[in-house]
């Protein structure tokens, strides 16, 4: 497991905090060359600093999902600095308050749209190049049981989530005969900063989901990046297309 990466230059967008964070974490010390990208600069630069201590080889650059110019400049920049991309985990995302569609506002529901979605997308069309270049690579979507099933109050990001199952869907089948591998992993609720975000005002929420799941509890940042990284190896090497849930059982009952 060690070494399971070695050699293998991986792309990880928000990799600055929650589940991009402790997937860059796995992806370092299991041998691989990370790229983080974040708008948050600080805290992304802090994530490489990190890995490098552990002995890895990891770089921040920064880069903002709504700007198509900076997704292409971090592939770019990625292609440049290590010769090629094996893996690209596009899992940059963001939340928005509790509402019923009939209440979102239609900034909040562009925003979303704009990062979860356009910004996902715009990361495909600019890492899919590349990596038929190379006849090989994966990608890992970040989307989310909201990308499976209905989820009350939560409309502009269920949308967004379910856009980027159809966009994974259709990559996988575009880019497969290319060497090219797509899926998508679909976390319940994740114990990071964007849930902590989206339980204010809500103190009573963190324990009905607890409740309502089969397994009693949230999951973990680090048991998400298990699964990406399954997805990104060789081991998932006729995975193609698949959303691999994460979510305690949550989408079973
Ligand atoms: N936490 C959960 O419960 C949960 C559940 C299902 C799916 N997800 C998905 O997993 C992914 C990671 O979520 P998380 O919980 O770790 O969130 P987080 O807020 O803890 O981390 C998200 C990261 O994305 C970065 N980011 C946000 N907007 C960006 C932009 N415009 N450009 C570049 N980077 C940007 C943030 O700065 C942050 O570092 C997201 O796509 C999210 O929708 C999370």
């Amino acid at each position: 497991m060690g070494e399971q990466f070695a050699g293998k230059v991986v792309l990880v967008t928000g990799g600055a905090c929650g589940i991009g964070r402790a997937i860059v974490e796995r992806l370092a010390s299991r041998g691989a060359s990370v790229v983080i990208a974040d708008i948050l600069q600080k805290e992304g630069e802090r994530v490489a600093a990190v890995a490098r201590k552990a002995g890895a080889e990891a770089r921040f650059v920064r880069a903002d999902m709504r700007e198509a110019a900076d997704i292409r400049a971090l592939v770019r920049e990625t292609v440049a600095a290590y010769g090629r991309l094996d893996c690209a985990v596009n899992n940059a995302g963001v939340e928005h308050g509790l509402q019923a569609l009939a209440e979102v506002g239609e900034e909040d529901w562009d925003r979303i749209q704009d990062i979860n979605l356009r910004g996902v997308w715009l990361c495909m069309k600019h890492e899919l190049p590349q990596m038929v270049r190379q006849g090989q690579g994966s990608i890992v979507n970040l989307a989310s049981t909201a990308g499976l099933v209905g989820m009350p109050l939560l409309g502009p990001y269920a949308a967004s989530k379910h856009g980027v199952v159809g966009l994974t869907r259709t990559a996988a089948v575009e880019y497969g005969r290319m060497g090219v591998r797509v899926n998508a992993v679909c976390p319940s609720f994740i114990r990071t900063e964007m849930f902590e975000r989206s339980l204010t005002g809500r103190p009573d929420l963190a324990e009905k989901l607890v409740k309502n799941s089969p397994m009693r509890r949230l999951g973990e940042p680090g048991e998400v990046a298990e699964g990406v990284l399954w997805l990104c190896s060789d081991a998932a090497s006729f995975v193609n297309g698949h959303q691999l849930t994460v979510d305690g059982g949550m989408t079973a009952q």
